[in-house]
């Protein structure tokens, strides 16, 4: 196989590296077009640009493939859980049993964020959205350890760093939603495992006593799990191209929640379940919603549904509609809008509009109905999904970092108004 391609414009021939992925994935590299030639490539949306070289996750959108550092989701999903799977993404390789114990336990000294955190949390009002809060708390952890803006940090002081993140997401997170609720915070018990943890900080009230149903912490644990890395993407470049700056990790991060706070990412999950309301509200005429996505002068797209990469489906998809069974059937909740998801499915799968754009079902397709069985109330399903994607945002920092990558700074065509001149306010 050839490795250089050709472009040619008028008249004249540019030759260009090919490279090559571990799974034989080939791109061709146009870093030096442009001191070449005075061209640049367009491509809004980066549809069909790769920013990074990545060791972290493999995803092949085609087959329905997806590996974080060379395991497959599925072996993951069954079989590890998600501190396991966060020290992988992290590191690079399984931890063994002294790692593993030692990762765990250092996280689990770290749940404790400091008390003036609490003043902050106070000063949102109660219809915050918990998204908005949580990166907020997320950022003033840059105020909280001013050591952390320094982007000479060693790798121990990137560790702590990386622990406390991973450590206090989860406090936040709970804290988030206890604000909203306008119930008093609870201290992380240390003694549980991460998601007995959070969900007992979530759900506890004062005057009673709380143990999380394990049925529920083991559901909620496999979600972080497929939630955890999805290679490059509008929150995971967000968060490489704000530390390509040498923004803190903090501020990094932040940045991620925010990114993918918007429906058609992480907050995707929060408008399926808004819109399978909404259908079940309007008396469960699906046919009526599907007709709505297809309608080119109607905005509505059917939440859920699509994915950029993913053109036969969503590998994480299957495995949730598995478990949203599952989980359902554990706890014995007959939610009605599980039915309407299903017929919705059936209907866009057998639908020449969605066969014709390869539209499948993605992962936050059924998620939500496993956090509504899970109690988790619908504003705060994509913290869900941050508290997920965080091991993954933090390995492909660390990445960034270590390869030493260029700040990030696209190109543009300019538009815009040829040079004119100004005229004062009095001429115009
Ligand atoms: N409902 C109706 N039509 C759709 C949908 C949908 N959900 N998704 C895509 N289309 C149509 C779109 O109108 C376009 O049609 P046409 O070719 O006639 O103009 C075609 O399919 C291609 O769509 P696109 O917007 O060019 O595709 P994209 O790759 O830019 O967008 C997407 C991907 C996920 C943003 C999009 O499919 C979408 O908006 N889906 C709904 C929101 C959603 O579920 N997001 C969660 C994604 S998974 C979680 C994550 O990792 O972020």
């Amino acid at each position: 196989m050839s490795d250089t391609a050709k472009l040619s414009y008028n008249g004249k021939e540019f030759e260009l590296p090919v490279t090559e992925g571990s799974e034989n994935e080939l791109a061709i590299d146009i870093a030096k077009l442009r001191g070449q030639s005075g061209i640049i490539t367009l491509d809004p949306g980066f549809k069909n640009t790769g920013s990074t070289k990545s060791a972290i996750t493999f995803l092949d959108g085609e087959k329905g493939i997806l590996r974080y550092r060379g395991y497959n989701i599925e072996d993951l999903a069954e079989k590890s859980n998600f501190l396991e799977v966060s020290y992988l993404l992290i590191n690079g390789e399984l931890p063994n049993k002294s790692q593993y114990d030692n990762f765990c336990q250092e996280i689990t000294m770290h749940t404790l964020v400091h008390e003036d955190i609490k003043k902050i949390l106070g000063g949102f009002p109660s219809v915050a959205h918990p998204m908005g809060v949580l990166s907020s708390l997320i950022c003033s952890l840059t105020a909280f350890y001013p050591n952390s803006l320094d982007p000479n940090n060693s790798d121990k002081e990137i560790n702590l760093s990386i622990v406390r993140l991973m450590a206090k997401l989860p406090t936040f997170a709970a804290w988030a939603y206890k604000n909203k609720v306008g119930h008093p915070v609870n201290y992380p018990d240390n003694k549980l495992d991460y998601c007995s943890n959070f969900l007992k900080m979530m759900f506890a009230l004062p005057a009673e006593t709380y143990e999380a149903d394990p049925v529920i912490s083991k559901a909620l644990d496999q979600l972080l799990i497929l939630h955890a890395d999805h290679e490059q993407n509008c929150s995971t470049s967000t968060v490489r191209i704000v530390g390509s700056s040498q923004a803190s990790i903090y501020a990094s991060i932040s940045a991620g929640v925010n990114a993918l706070w918007g429906p058609l990412h992480g907050g995707a999950n929060q408008s399926v379940i808004e819109m399978l309301e909404a259908i079940k509200e309007d008396g469960g005429n699906t046919k009526k919603w599907l007709d709505k996505a297809k309608d080119k002068n109607d905005p509505f797209r059917l939440m859920g549904f699509g994915h950029r990469v993913y053109k036969n489906f969503d590998p994480r998809a299957k495995i949730i509609k598995k478990a949203a069974d599952d989980v359902l059937d554990k706890l014995g909740i007959d939610d009605p809008i599980l039915e309407i998801a299903k017929e919705l499915e059936e209907a866009a799968l057998g639908d020449q509009y969605f066969v014709d754009r390869k539209l499948y079902p993605n992962v936050d397709f059924y998620s939500g109905i496993i956090y509504r069985a899970l109690g988790i109330p619908t504003d705060m399903f994509t913290v869900m999904f941050a508290l997920g994607r965080l091991p993954g945002w933090i390995a492909q920092w660390k990445e960034m970092r270590e390869n030493n990558e260029p700040i990030g700074r696209p190109r543009q065509i300019y538009v815009g108004a040829t040079k004119r001149d100004y005229k004062e306010i009095s001429k115009r």
